[in-house]
């Protein structure tokens, strides 16, 4: 009985919190976005030997509408590593997470809640996250619940591969697990043509780096985009970005899904490969990005 009365406690005070958050009928219609992979996308901004620097820089800070899965599968306003709870074997910094989820939410102001689902596990390779295996198991489960309370799930952004450079033979089967993990994904998602946003390797942990990022660069589904991290500034381990570069790389990220994936038809536009000026990128996002960093970032578009 006693038991009782404390989950109904528990189940009110998590409903007070979350309409504390945000108005009820935004919270039922949320834009849900899956955050998986390895270490670059659980974050490890700032973290210099297992030690974040706790700085949160403003492109990353919180808002009222940017919403957090966390751990325990309850919504809370998403803050800062918003991974810290996922990924608990690593110490995790900054992430493209909230970055993404600010830069949406200034390009798009009608777009309401974004409900940040972070699934990311430091040191994974590809196999770990292919079907039946715990990673993909957890994932699903996650996005699962997330849309129990309401929303859709309008993209997944994948940043995974640093792992599957040391063997030739792993970094050679990388593009047929890969593609198989996505089209898995959306089928048990239940949504065939769910869009997909992945980040080809700025850095690995072996020498294959060239040949996934041949893989990912290469992999031509529909609603899949590459957003591609070379040459991103790397923290002194050189294989995590800083937190400076997360802003960045969250800011493309964002950039992709408003201006390509909110947009039927601009796919079909860009069907083929393209790839856009560092010039223009900084002139559209003039008013976000204020420092001017030695970066080369391609958006391929396939
Ligand atoms: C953390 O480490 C423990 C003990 O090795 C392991 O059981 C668990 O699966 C790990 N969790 C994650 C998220 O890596
Ligand atoms: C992937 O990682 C797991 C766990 O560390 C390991 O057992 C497995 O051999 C790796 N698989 C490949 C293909 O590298």
């Amino acid at each position: 009985m006693s038991t009782l009365l404390l989950l109904l406690l528990l189940a009110y005070s998590e409903l007070a919190n979350s309409s504390q958050l945000v108005h009820r009928s935004e919270f039922q219609h949320k834009n849900i976005f899956i955050l998986a992979g390895q270490s670059n996308m659980a974050g490890r901004g700032g973290v210099i030997g297992d030690k974040w620097d706790g700085i949160v820089p403003p492109e990353c800070q919180l808002n009222p509408s940017i919403l957090r899965l966390n751990a325990r599968l309850g919504w809370e306003q998403a803050r800062e590593p918003i991974h810290a709870d996922i990924d608990v074997n690593k110490t995790c910094g900054i992430g493209p997470g909230m970055a993404f989820a600010n830069a949406i939410q200034e390009m798009d102001t009608n777009i309401g809640v974004v409900g940040l689902v972070p699934c990311a596990i430091g040191g994974t390779n590809i196999s770990e996250w292919s079907r039946g295996m715990s990673l993909y198991n957890e994932l699903v489960k996650r996005a699962t619940v997330a849309l129990e309370s309401g929303g859709t799930i309008r993209a997944i952004l994948w940043y995974q591969g640093e792992s599957d450079t040391v063997s030739r033979v792993d970094a050679e089967s990388y593009k047929v697990k890969l593609e198989t993990f996505f089209l898995d994904l959306r089928s048990d998602l239940q949504s065939p043509r769910l869009p997909i946003i992945q980040v080809a390797l700025a850095s690995g942990q072996g020498p294959f780096v060239e040949t996934v990022r041949e893989a990912q660069l290469g992999l031509h589904l529909p609603n899949v985009l590459c957003v591609d991290a070379k040459g991103s500034q790397l923290e002194p381990d050189g294989l995590h970005l800083t937190t400076l570069a997360q802003v960045r790389l969250g800011q493309i990220l964002a950039q992709e899904f408003i201006e390509t994936l909110q947009n039927p038809m601009a796919i079909v536009q860009n069907a083929s490969p393209a790839s856009r000026s560092l010039g223009l990128m900084y002139l559209y996002l003039g008013s976000i990005w204020r420092c001017f960093v030695t970066y080369n970032i391609v958006v391929l578009i396939i």
